[in-house]
C-alpha cells in the first residue's frame, strides 16, 4: 500500500534524479501547483533569457540580417525534436499548427492514391483532427470513417479492423487520448493499417516529451505534434510534422507556399518544391516560437524521455492512490485506465461537478482543467512536478470539495476552459 504521508512524498523528491529540473522554470507564485502542463507547459528560465537575446540582439540589432541564421531553424529544431520521437535527421520540420499540418498530409495522402477515397479516425480524437479530416474528405469528394473510441482504452484493435479496407487512404489517430490519457498501440495499429494498404499518421500532441515513441523503427508514415504542451515552448509556438524519408518527395504539399519551394528567393521561377522534408513548410517561420521550441526540446533531451516517462508513471500512480484514499469518498472516480503502461502523462477523474471543481481548484492554487462531459484533467508533468506537489494538490482538492466551496461558483461554462 502506498504511504500517503507528506513525509513519504518528500522522501521521494529527495532521491529523485530529475528533481533539479523543477527549478529550471519560472515560478513567480511559489504556492501555485500547476497540473496543466499537457495544455500549456511552464516557462523555462532558459527561454526567458533566450527570448531577451532574440529580441535585443538578433531582431533589434541584426534586423533582416538575422535571416542568415534563422532560415534553417525549422529543420535544425525539427532534427532536435526527432531525437525525442525516434526520427533520424531530415524527417521532422517545425512549422504551422497541428491542424494545418494534418490538412497538408491528409490532402497529399488522398491525391497520391486516387483509388482510395476514405480517411479514418476515431470518434474521440481531438476535435480539430476530426474537423480537419471531415473538411478534407468533403472537399476532396472522399469520405470520413469514424472508429468508436473506448472512453477508457482509446482505439482498440478489435474496433479498428472492421473500418479498414482497400479504399482507405489515411488512418489518423492520437498516440495519447487527450481526454482519457489512453495510450493507443502504435505498433499494432500501424501494422494493421499498413496491411490494408493505407498510410498512417499519429498525432503526438499528448505524447511528445512524455511517452516514448520510435517512429522510424515502427515504420510510421506521418506524425504531427505541438510544442506548447510537454515541450514548454509557449502559447501558439509552432507545431511539427514528420514525413518518413521515402515518402517526402513521392507526396506533394498542397499548400505551395514560398517556404516549401526549392529556392524561395528565385522569385521569377515557376514553383518547384524543395527536396526532402523542407517541402512540407508553408510560409515564413515564426522565429520567436521556434527559438522557444529549441530550448524546450533541449531541456527534454537533457532529462531523457525514458527517465521522464518513468517518473511520470510514478507520479500518476501516486496521484491515483491519493485519489482513491481522499477523493473517491467525495464522489470522484478515476476515469483513466489503471494500467500505467496504457496511460499517458495525465489522469482524468470523473465527477459531475468537474467544471465547478476545476474553477474552485484554480482559485485555491491548483491548476488543472475540465473537459466534457464530466472530467477533471490533472497532469503532474515530470519535468516540473514533485511528489510533494501532487500530495499538496490532492489534499487541497479534498479540502475544497469537502467544504463544498465549488457549489458557490457559476455552473455556466466559460468560453475557455
Ligand atoms: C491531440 C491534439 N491534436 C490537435 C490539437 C490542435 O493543435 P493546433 O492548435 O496546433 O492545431 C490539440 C490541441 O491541444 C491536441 O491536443
Amino acid at each position: 500500500m502506498t504511504d500517503l504521508t507528506r513525509g513519504w512524498a518528500r522522501q521521494q523528491d529527495a532521491v529523485d534524479e530529475l528533481a533539479f529540473l523543477r527549478d529550471r522554470v519560472y515560478r513567480p507564485d511559489p504556492e501555485l501547483l500547476y497540473l496543466d502542463g499537457n495544455s500549456l507547459g511552464m516557462l523555462p528560465m532558459a527561454t526567458r533569457e533566450r527570448m531577451h537575446r532574440l529580441i535585443d540582439e538578433e531582431w533589434g540589432r541584426n534586423l533582416v540580417r538575422g535571416w542568415q541564421h534563422w532560415a534553417t531553424l525549422p529543420l535544425d529544431v525539427g532534427d532536435r525534436i526527432g531525437t525525442l520521437i525516434g526520427a533520424a535527421p531530415g524527417q521532422v520540420v517545425v512549422c504551422d499548427s497541428i491542424s494545418v499540418n494534418l490538412y497538408k498530409l491528409a490532402v497529399a495522402s488522398l491525391q497520391a492514391q486516387p483509388g482510395r477515397k476514405v480517411l479514418v479516425t476515431d470518434t474521440g480524437n481531438f476535435p480539430s483532427d476530426r474537423y480537419v479530416l471531415q473538411g478534407v474528405a468533403e472537399r476532396c469528394k472522399g469520405q470520413l470513417r469514424l472508429v468508436p473510441t473506448d472512453p477508457v482504452l482509446g482505439v482498440t484493435l478489435d474496433n479498428v479492423r472492421t473500418y479498414l479496407a482497400d479504399d482507405v487512404a489515411l488512418v489518423a489517430f492520437s498516440h495519447v487520448d487527450y481526454r482519457s490519457a489512453a495510450i493507443n498501440d502504435v505498433v499494432t495499429l500501424t501494422e494493421q493499417a499498413h496491411r490494408a494498404g493505407a498510410l498512417v499518421l499519429w498525432d503526438l500532441a499528448h505524447s511528445v516529451g512524455s511517452v516514448p515513441i520510435d517512429l522510424d523503427a515502427v515504420g510510421v508514415d506521418f506524425a504531427v505534434g505541438c510544442t506548447y504542451k510537454y515541450l514548454n515552448a509557449g502559447p501558439g509556438a509552432p507545431a511539427f510534422l514528420y514525413v518518413r524519408r521515402d515518402l517526402q518527395d513521392r507526396l506533394a504539399n498542397p499548400i505551395q507556399g514560398w517556404w516549401s519551394a526549392a529556392d524561395p528567393f528565385d522569385m521569377e521561377a515557376p514553383y518547384t518544391p524543395a527536396a526532402g522534408i523542407g517541402q512540407w513548410q508553408t510560409g515564413t517561420a515564426p522565429i520567436p516560437g521556434l527559438v522557444a521550441v529549441d530550448v524546450g526540446a533541449g531541456l527534454l533531451a537533457e532529462a531523457g524521455v525514458d527517465r521522464l516517462r518513468e517518473k511520470s508513471i510514478r507520479l500518476t500512480e501516486y496521484l491515483i492512490a491519493l485519489t482513491d484514499a481522499w477523493l473517491t469518498p467525495l464522489g470522484f472516480a478515476v476515469a483513466s485506465t489503471r494500467d500505467p503502461e496504457r496511460r499517458g502523462g495525465h489522469v482524468v477523474l470523473a465527477n459531475d461537478e468537474a467544471y465547478r471543481i476545476s474553477l474552485a481548484a484554480t482559485a485555491a492554487g491548483v491548476v488543472g482543467d475540465a473537459r466534457p462531459p464530466n472530467l477533471l484533467r490533472l497532469t503532474p508533468a515530470p519535468l516540473t512536478t514533485s511528489f510533494a506537489d501532487v500530495w499538496e494538490a490532492v489534499s487541497r482538492l479534498r479540502d475544497l470539495v469537502a467544504s463544498n466551496a465549488h457549489l458557490a461558483l457559476p455552473a455556466q461554462r466559460a468560453r475557455i476552459t
